[in-house]
């Protein structure tokens, strides 16, 4: 049985702390459950760290139901949550609940994860009301991230930081069973969550969330485009597989790969020569 919402929310009551992690294929997500974390995000940060565009916008649905399908297929244990991807929620509540559809029938997923606050909440609460758990992101939402001028800190100041909180509180209300909060101020997403009974999962928002999540990419030092002050490198698997792929290319160049070990020969009985002596 995996993990279900249930179990994060008695992980809050419990105040046990929730750690989350990204996850894009089955050999990823089978390695992020099998060190034990209980709930994976197929987040749409995929388009940035997996699919190399500027910013997750241009990520499509079919593209997310994809990277879905693969991480339900490399876990047994973990509860998957699938971001719906940009303008596949904002037309109208039929498209919304499709999608949300779409995502739970074809990816296999136990779960979707919407950006945004108060304006999406009907919507939140009408795909709440069909039976698909929704989870909530507020605070800096990527995918708005030409409205909102770029990558930066959200309620920074006490209007914004107001907004922040009616916009969680509106995602609670509307039926959402935890909320991301990402690159808020840390004593904001601690009111927050002393406020919601719902979990909360920080990401650049500080100690006092229920969880945290970070990018599968940014954790083990994959990404280096930019490494944002929220991240902490836990791993620097980049410089590993480049220093792999050096001893590779150095020893297929010398010819030390292949050698016998890794190389196949043939019976006794096999001739020796196949091609060249002229016979059938
Ligand atoms: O897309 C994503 O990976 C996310 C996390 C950063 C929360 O939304």
């Amino acid at each position: 049985m995996r993990t279900t919402i249930l179990d994060l929310q008695k992980m809050k009551r419990n105040r046990q702390r929730i750690p989350m992690v990204t996850a894009y294929d089955a050999t990823g997500a089978h390695w992020v459950e099998s060190a034990g974390i209980p709930a994976i995000l197929v987040g749409d940060s995929l388009g940035m760290v997996v699919q190399g565009h500027e910013t997750t916008v241009p990520v499509t649905l079919d593209e997310m139901i994809y990277h879905a399908r693969l991480v339900v297929r490399g876990t047994k244990k973990a509860l998957i949550i699938q971001d719906l991807p940009f303008m596949t929620y904002q037309i109208s509540h039929e498209q919304a609940l499709a999608n949300a559809a779409r995502a739970m029938q074809e990816g296999g997923v136990g779960a979707v994860k919407m950006e945004g606050g108060v304006r999406i909440a009907q919507t939140v609460a009408e795909i709440v009301s069909v039976g698909i758990p929704v989870m909530g992101h507020v605070g800096l939402t990527p995918q708005s991230v030409h409205q909102i001028g770029g990558w930066r800190l959200q309620g920074r100041d006490s209007d914004s930081a107001a907004h922040v909180l009616d916009d969680a509180l509106a995602i609670q209300e509307a039926g959402a069973f935890a909320i991301v909060l990402e690159k808020i101020p840390a004593p904001l997403a601690k009111t927050i969550t002393e406020k919601l009974h719902i979990p909360t999962i920080g990401i650049g928002a500080g100690p006092y969330c229920d969880g945290q999540i970070q990018v599968f990419h940014d954790l083990l030092g994959l990404f280096d485009e930019f490494v944002p002050r929220h991240t902490k490198q836990y791993a620097t698997l980049g410089q590993a597989m480049e220093t792999a792929f050096h001893s590779y290319i150095a020893e297929v160049e010398n010819g030390q790969f292949p050698d016998a070990e890794h190389s196949f020969g043939m019976e006794e009985s096999s001739p020796t020569t196949l091609y060249g002596n002229g016979k059938q």
